[in-house]
């Protein structure tokens, strides 16, 4: 396949806590592009209908397809944010208990299609970093790069430990290790765009490195493949 066929997106997809929001952030920055949270998603669709106690069944599809979820580019912060009723949606969706409903409602086929639609239209307008379980699989499986993330679980909690309490939200270690866990494995074993390693994805493990070090691996691959100028607009 011709790189001219690719998308202009670097696809950062791999376990839960492993890294992938922070090496995302930083090649936006880096590039000068926006960067998206995929999972930003799911965990909205999650805490809508978590509000309503509602599980898929009749109404269910309706109500997500007439879910008006806007986004805006920010290109000053080279972030994508999500808006619901003009409010931040981050404002709602980092709680323990969305973390421990998300994985049932990211299984959903339909929520699963309305996410993907969602976040391919955002690519028809610039260049992008994306993070998540399934970019370079299903989302956008033509991305000029492709990243596997993979850290060790307790290098993982105790990583989410800390960015949590530095948030101010109260957690125990024991819990977010099971969450981490259980997610993966609810994430990996799906029917629908399973969390995988694309076949042409660079895998990364960052559990003996510094931040600083994975972002710098994670740089020079993408200066090794030549593949810089598709992100610089
Ligand atoms: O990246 P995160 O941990 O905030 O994502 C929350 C959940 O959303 C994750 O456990 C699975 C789901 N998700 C997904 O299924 N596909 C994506 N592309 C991103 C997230």
């Amino acid at each position: 396949m011709g790189l001219d066929l690719k998308e202009n997106v670097i696809a950062i997809d791999g376990w839960a806590g492993s890294g992938k929001g922070s090496l995302t952030k930083a090649l936006a920055k880096t590039f000068k592009i926006p960067a998206i949270d995929s999972g930003a998603i799911y965990r909205f669709i999650t805490y809508y209908f978590d509000a309503q106690n509602q599980i898929e069944n009749d109404g269910f599809l309706q109500k997500l397809q007439a879910l008006n979820l806007k986004y805006r580019i920010d290109n000053v912060l080279h972030q994508v944010c999500f808006y619901y009723n003009n409010e931040n949606i981050e404002n709602y969706i980092r709680t323990p208990k969305i973390s421990e409903h998300v994985s049932y409602f990211s299984a959903l086929k339909s929520v699963r299609n309305y996410t993907t639609q969602f976040l391919r239209t955002i690519q028809n307008f610039t260049p992008l970093v994306m993070d998540g379980r399934d970019i370079g699989t299903c989302v956008y499986p033509k991305a000029v790069i492709k990243f596997f993330i993979v850290a060790d679980i307790k290098m993982r909690t105790e990583r989410r430990l800390k960015q949590l309490l530095a948030k101010g939200i109260t957690c125990e270690y024991e819990d977010i290790y099971h969450n981490l866990l259980q997610r993966d494995k609810i994430d990996s074993h799906r029917d629908f765009c399973p969390l995988t390693k694309a076949h042409d994805a660079y895998q990364i493990d960052n559990t003996n490195i510094t931040e600083s070090e994975f972002i710098e691996h994670a740089k020079n691959y993408i200066i090794k493949q030549n593949a810089t100028h598709f992100f610089i607009k």
